[in-house]
């Protein structure tokens, strides 16, 4: 069925956005090379060993060069009591960057994107990659954009506590249940892991949060609307908190074939993950398809947080999702 193949076409895309951090590493890796290439011959035998070095020690050798850019996993070993798994069994993770100066006390979570799967299928395709467990994950993390540390980059946010957290349930981190036979077994536990990192986060400082912004990209940006009231719920009163989607605004309209390709394939992934029940109370009995509400446009409305909507006009994926025929 073709509307499949484009949600295909959308991880691909993802896949590219995020081996960035991978290809900056990389460049990063050559600048130093160069810069050692200038030198005069006589150290060159040093600069060789120390680049090899440098080599044998990633990435803790380039760590100590890009000091801070480069941030670790944090696998949440509660999430086991929890039962808050990766499509595959595993722990879910999240990396953290600790704020300094003035944003000590401020926090910044940023929901990891990558698309969907809405059948045993593609799930089953996602548990045996790093879109669907933790074990295929880069254990390092380069945080650029709004994770950035680089104040001339990121002014608002660069010495805030910076989170992100690592999307390995499939579903925007929206669903609670399990697919098993004698051969399979899904975890589809998207808001069993939402919660165990935020029990995980509150110790931490995020339960004394002067600011706190709950963001995301894509896949992401929509995970925000599903879970930013509840994001609130978890802070003190005195809070500011505020949320914050990037092109997670995804339409539910008809594609040039006047099908609904979205709401198709969005039903789909809300009856295999259970995402109903979790939806806005006052959104889906307000419809006469209750799923709807997993739809920003209807979901919106009902949150009480203030919002920040970030979504270029002609968003790559949106314009694709209503043009299905360019994929066949
Ligand atoms: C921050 O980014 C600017 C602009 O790219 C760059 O010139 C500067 O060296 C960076 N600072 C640090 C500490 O990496
Ligand atoms: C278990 O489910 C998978 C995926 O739906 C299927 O391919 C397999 O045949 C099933 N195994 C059994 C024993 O039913
Ligand atoms: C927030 O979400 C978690 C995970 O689904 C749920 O257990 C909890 O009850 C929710 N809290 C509120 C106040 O809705
Ligand atoms: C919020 O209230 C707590 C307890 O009264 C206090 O310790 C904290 O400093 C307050 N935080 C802000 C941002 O006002
Ligand atoms: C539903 O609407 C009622 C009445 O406005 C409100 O009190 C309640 O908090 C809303 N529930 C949710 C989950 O937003």
């Amino acid at each position: 069925m073709f509307p499949i193949r484009s949600f295909i076409a959308f991880q691909s895309l993802f896949s590219q956005s995020e081996q960035e951090g991978e290809v900056q590493f990389s460049n990063r890796v050559s600048a130093v090379n160069y810069k050692k290439k200038k030198m005069n011959t006589t150290s060159y035998g040093f600069v060789l060993i120390s680049w090899v070095l440098l080599l044998a020690f990633t990435p803790l050798g380039i760590y100590s060069e890009t000091k801070k850019n480069l941030v670790k996993m944090t696998l949440v070993q509660h999430a086991v009591t929890q039962g808050a798994f990766c499509l595959d069994g595993s722990l879910p993770g999240y990396h953290l960057d600790r704020g300094y100066g003035s944003g000590v006390s401020n926090w910044l979570l940023q929901f990891e994107g990558g698309g969907w799967c809405n059948d045993i299928e593609s799930c089953l395709e996602r548990a045996k990659s790093r879109h669907g467990s933790t074990r295929y994950m880069s254990k390092w993390e380069y945080f650029n954009g709004i994770l950035s540390n680089n104040a001339s980059l990121n002014p608002d946010f660069h010495n805030w506590n910076r989170v992100k957290l690592r999307y390995c349930d499939g579903a925007s981190f929206s669903g609670d249940s399990l697919y098993q036979n004698e051969t399979v077994k899904l975890y589809f536990r998207g808001q069993r892991i939402w919660k165990a990192i935020i029990l995980d986060l509150l110790p931490k400082g995020l339960n004394l949060a002067d600011k706190a912004l709950l963001s995301g990209c894509s896949a992401g940006g929509l995970a925000t609307f599903l879970h930013c009231d509840n994001f609130t719920s978890f802070l003190p009163k005195n809070t500011t908190a505020k949320c914050m989607s990037d092109a997670g605004f995804f339409l539910d309209i008809r594609d040039i074939s006047l099908q609904h390709t979205a709401r198709e394939f969005f039903e789909q992934l809300i009856l295999l993950q259970g995402t109903e029940q979790f939806l806005n109370e006052n959104c889906t009995s307000s419809r006469y398809y209750p799923y709807q509400c997993f739809f920003p446009q209807y979901a919106l409305p009902y949150v009480k947080a203030p919002y920040f909507i970030l979504n270029s006009a002609y968003d790559v994926f949106q314009v694709r999702m209503c043009l299905p025929f360019s994929f066949l």
